[in-house]
């Protein structure tokens, strides 16, 4: 991997990547591409080098690709700013993590204190890529990057400071296939929107219980804390058809990666209870977290007329070590209770 200038032989690859839809989709190249859009790009490249001023573009090469794409830095007085794109035939082979790294080094080299980068809210292989980098990518922020057609676009930004090691700070936490008897534990998907049915009382979840409406957000929530090593989050499928039919998450309350103490959370989607579906995911997500994950404290709460909840828990080995009195209020007046339960230590030791 060689970071070097851009050449008049670069301009059609330029274009290739100035008009494929991710680039399209996720940076501000102007779209659409104007005809002279390459030349216009090098030849300004050229002056922002001759006077060190803008973003400093590089080509990326290697000796599979002569142009794998760009990467430039733009020096400012308090941190610098990446910006980077791939060749579309240079995607999917791990090539951008080594470019990000050649780029901010030298960059630190030249005095940067901070390098950063701005990310538009969803696309998640460039966040994954700061992440094996190294960056801390922090919370959302609304609206900060312009919209190409519609209104601005929330924005992760990322940042990696000078000596930092240049590799992940937390895990990542894959949500690994599980299955048994007929429940499967998987990823979710984008298309797992719930069907609209009646639920159940609103104070049974803690967490919002995601619509059709709010799938999209709920979802993408989820997959932040994920990639924040705060939650492991599962999609409970019928192991046969694959159909969505409700959640089971590991999680913390804390705004840190996941300590050694883990939550157990779960819903199912109304037409999939009253089956014993969320007995055997539970304990899929309670053995994977003590047996493959190491975790030794495990905790759930439920409400205290959550009858079903309670069963669940007191099946898997929990025992109630606390209520909180009046805590909800319920609909037809009067409260009930929250419950808190842990799964004790021992009971983690024999699985
Ligand atoms: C962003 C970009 C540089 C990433 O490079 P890439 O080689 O295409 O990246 P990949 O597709 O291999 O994805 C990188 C990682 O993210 C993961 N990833 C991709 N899509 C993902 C998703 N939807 N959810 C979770 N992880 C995802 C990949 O599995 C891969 O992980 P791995 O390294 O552990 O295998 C490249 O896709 C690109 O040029 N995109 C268009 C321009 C752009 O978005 N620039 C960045 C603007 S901030």
């Amino acid at each position: 991997m060689r970071l070097r200038a851009l050449t008049d032989d670069d301009l059609d690859a330029i274009t290739a990547l100035a008009t494929d839809g991710d680039s399209v989709r996720w940076t501000t190249i102007p779209h659409p591409y104007p005809p002279d859009g390459s030349r216009e790009r090098l030849a300004a490249t050229r002056e922002q080098w001759r006077t060190r001023s803008g973003p400093l573009c590089w080509a990326i090469e290697t000796d599979d690709h002569p142009f794998a794409g760009m990467i430039d830095v733009r020096p400012a007085p308090a941190r610098w700013e990446l910006g980077y794109a791939l060749h579309p035939a240079a995607r999917g082979q791990r090539l951008m993590p080594d470019a990000i790294r050649l780029a901010s080094g030298w960059s630190f080299g030249q005095g940067a204190q901070t390098v950063s980068a701005y990310v538009v809210r969803g696309n998640w292989a460039s966040r994954r890529v700061l992440w094996s980098c190294g960056f801390t990518v922090h919370p959302a922020l609304p609206g900060w990057l312009p919209g190409r057609d519609g209104p601005p676009q929330d924005c992760w930004p990322a940042t990696l400071a000078a000596g930092a090691p240049m590799t992940p700070t937390h895990r990542w936490m894959i949500a690994p296939r599980l299955e048994a008897d007929g429940v499967a534990l998987r990823p979710w998907r984008d298309d797992d929107v719930p069907r609209e049915e009646p639920d159940h009382p609103a104070h049974f979840m803690a967490a919002p219980v995601p619509t059709a409406a709010t799938f999209a957000d709920w979802l993408l929530d989820r997959r932040e804390a994920v990639a924040a090593g705060r939650a492991v989050h599962w999609c409970v499928a019928d192991a046969r058809t694959d159909e969505a039919l409700g959640e089971v998450g590991l999680f913390t309350r804390a705004p840190s990666e996941l300590g050694d103490e883990v939550e157990l959370g779960y819903q199912l989607f109304p037409n999939a209870r009253g089956r014993g579906v969320m007995g055997t995911a539970a304990r899929l997500a309670v053995d994977h977290a003590v047996s493959d994950l190491g975790f030794r404290r495990l905790t759930a709460s439920c409400a205290s007329d959550n009858a079903a909840s309670a069963a669940v828990l007191r099946r898997l080995g929990f025992r109630e070590w606390g209520r909180e009195a009046g805590v909800h209020d319920l609909p037809g007046g009067g409260t009930a209770d929250e419950l808190h339960w842990e799964l004790p230590r021992a009971a983690t030791g024999s699985r």
